[in-house]
């Protein structure tokens, strides 16, 4: 990776065009600052127009003009979309769906993961590509197929079966273990041969969909065997690399939160996190900070890269309106905020067919450069290149964490009983919500994350409670500091199978409370909640999901005002005896965002980490740090001007105006301040 500064660029498919309309692009480019190019996403066919023929005539012309222009160059292997020769040739390599249905050729992200022939032809062309391109001048990383688990997430067919039992025989050992695991005795499962277990899919376990499954275990097991399945592909492709490449880093492009693949079981594998960021609506700032700090949790707080986000517009949603003006700008300066060191559209130039031809790009499809959408792309780009290295490999100080879990995530949300409406995504994002808007620096980190540096953690909805976790969190409380939980949390071990004893489970200790019972309500029912604590009171509305709590040693700051358990708790905080002063709060309920911002202030105001702007709606503080030299990113996502006092004195790198600390700024909306914080003692 470069340290020269933040890249830019993104996805280039001139295979699509003349030769002569790659010298438009390509001045287009200069203008704009564009300085990393994504090459050869999808190019399958015309690498390898069959199975015994490779040929790189047209890759190797478009690398060569990458590079005579300068350029980084991402170099994909292509195997994101088939050809159509492989799956007329060896049908195995088309997925079969959740229905059961067998596909034939079509789309993308088509393949069989499990399926010896794509593994094989993948790997070796991923092997072809390496041996004829690494060392290719200004080549910054592999790029390795594109966006694992798009189509519907998974396969099901036979080969996947078999790679089902195999990945199984090596978790569980004994067809003994397993029953063991899967609850098996309930209605009459017991598996007495391998061979009888087959994919939980729509012929077999489910009924309306994923989410609906008579085994969350066995359903749990193939989520995690698909994920491998998945990442095995990207090992067989990343090996093939590193036979002629030792160093140029590898990684693919993730989907921020994502539910069909653990992006942390592929941790381990990635060089550095990559992600496509398509927020699904025009007022997504929180959630796509979230996504951000998601994919920075993934290699434990390194940098990551936006591979690819719309200059304009997508194209696949059903209304897919314009970036209002200054939005790319607001948004991309968000990514490298949160910890992005790239920033890469998709895509250059507006594919001329197919179901992308009116996705937005940086040039349409007359080339044009007197568009505004071309000027704020250039506009952008010179504004990175003017920052230089500024931020570039700096990290997050936050001592906040939020535990992020997709076993939690699937096992919640494919469970009967209780209330399909209370989603985990939701869930994390109210409390990370009101994380964001106080303006703490939060790292959204797995469970098995390092906590010690943390004063602060929240485990929203952590519903399955696995290894030493709960251990973990008491020994946050135990130095002083303050977790909390939400409902559903601590109810399943890691085979989604109840743990026998009061909800939260091997958690209720530390929180000194039990659930003894969980009611639910339609969305829109609300229960008031009044939260007391002495130094304020609120109301919250909340929904969906009321657990009646007993507290066993905790103290009782929020009441229910309706319902048979009317007076009862729905929130409380744990002093454990021992601790150095910790907390531990539980919230048996669906706060609203008023009241799960009055509960999430009063954590981090323990500890000093309510932030300057936290009452300013919509104004947005994230902090990268290097050297000792902290970087504010103050963003404005608000809709109307607002006025903040600068909560530090330094230099804003994007206009080179010196700020003194308590001076007015004023935001416009999309604006954007980079305060380069003076160091203690030096002057403004
Ligand atoms: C991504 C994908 C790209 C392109 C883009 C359009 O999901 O990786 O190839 O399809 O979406 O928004």
């Amino acid at each position: 990776m470069t340290d020269s500064k933040i890249l830019y660029g993104g996805d280039y498919n001139p295979e699509q065009w003349p030769r002569p309309v790659w010298e438009e692009d390509y001045a287009a480019f200069d203008k704009a600052s564009i300085d990393t190019l994504t090459l050869n996403v999808f190019s399958w066919a015309t690498l390898q127009p069959d199975e015994d023929t490779y040929d790189f005539t047209q890759l190797d012309a478009i690398v060569a003009r990458a590079v005579e222009g300068g350029r980084g160059v991402v170099l994909a292997t292509s195997t994101g979309a088939l050809p159509p020769w492989l799956a007329h040739r060896h049908p195995e390599v088309e997925r079969t769906d959740f229905q059961g249905r067998r596909h034939v050729y079509g789309q993308r992200h088509n393949a069989c993961p499990s399926s010896p022939v794509y593994r094989r032809l993948s790997a070796e062309l991923a092997g072809r590509i390496a041996e004829r391109y690494a060392g290719t001048p200004g080549l910054v990383a592999w790029h390795v197929g594109n966006e694992y688990g798009g189509f519907d997430g998974g396969c099901w067919c036979d080969l996947c079966a078999a790679g089902f039992r195999d990945w199984l025989r090596v978790r569980y050992g004994t067809l003994e273990r397993l029953n063991e695991a899967w609850n098996a005795t309930f209605w009459s499962h017991t598996f007495s041969d391998w061979a009888q277990i087959v994919p939980p899919n729509m012929l077999s376990e489910h009924w309306r969909g994923p989410d609906h499954t008579a085994f969350q275990g066995i359903t749990l097991d193939y989520r995690r065997f698909m994920s491998d399945a998945m990442l095995a592909n990207f090992r067989d492709e990343k090996a093939r690399i590193r036979e002629h490449d030792a160093t140029t880093p590898v990684t693919t492009n993730f989907m921020g939160m994502f539910r069909p693949i653990d992006y942390h079981r592929w941790a381990g594998d990635l060089d550095f996190a990559s992600w496509d960021n398509y927020p699904p609506g025009q007022r997504e700032h929180v959630r796509m900070a979230l996504a951000h700090d998601v994919m920075r949790g993934i290699k434990a707080g390194d940098p990551f890269w936006v591979m690819e986000q719309t200059p304009t517009i997508t194209a696949s949603r059903d209304v897919n309106p314009v970036k209002r003006p200054g939005v790319l700008r607001l948004w991309s300066w968000q990514a490298v905020a949160h910890g992005a060191d790239a920033v890469l559209y998709f895509q250059m130039r507006q594919s001329r067919g197919a179901c992308e031809r009116y996705h937005g790009a940086v040039l349409d499809h007359a080339g044009r450069t007197d568009t505004r959408a071309f000027r704020e792309v250039a506009a952008l780009g010179s504004e990175l290149a003017g920052l230089g290295d500024a931020v570039v490999a700096a990290r997050t100080p936050a001592r906040v964490a939020l535990l992020f879990d997709w076993d939690s995530w699937w096992a919640a949300e494919m469970t009967d009983g209780f209330n399909r409406h209370a989603r985990y995504v939701d869930t994390v994002l109210s409390y990370y919500r009101a994380l964001w808007q106080a303006g703490a620096q939060v790292d959204v980190v797995p469970t098995t994350a390092d906590l010690t540096r943390y004063d602060v953690v929240l485990a929203p909805m952590l519903h399955v409670l696995k290894g030493d976790v709960a251990q973990r969190l008491a020994a946050v409380t135990e130095r002083g500091g303050s977790v909390l939980a939400s409902y559903w949390s601590g109810r399943a071990d890691e085979n989604a199978n109840a743990h026998l004893m009061d909800a939260p489970g091997p958690l209720a200790p530390l929180f000194g409370v039990r659930v003894e019972e969980t009611d639910s309500a339609e969305p829109g029912v609300t229960n008031p909640v009044t939260l007391t604590d002495g130094s304020g009171e609120a109301v919250s509305a909340a929904e969906l999901v009321f657990e009646v709590l007993v507290p066993e040693g905790a103290d009782v700051v929020g009441t229910y005002g309706t319902e048979f358990y009317a007076g009862t708790p729905a929130v409380t905080r744990h002093r454990p005896a021992g601790s150095e002063g910790g907390e531990a709060w539980y919230v048996g309920t669906g706060l609203d965002d008023a009241g799960a911002a009055w509960v999430v202030r009063r954590l981090l105001d323990r500890h000093g980490l309510v932030g300057p702007y936290a009452d300013v709606p919509d104004v947005e503080l994230a902090v990268r740090a290097k050297d000792g030299v902290r970087f504010a990113f103050v963003l404005s996502h608000a809709t109307e001007p607002v006025e903040v006092a600068a909560h530090a004195s330094g230099v804003d790198l994007l206009t080179g105006r010196a700020v003194r600390a308590g001076e007015t700024l004023r935001l416009a909306p999309t604006d954007v301040v980079l305060l380069r914080e003076d160091l203690p003692g030096e002057a403004a």
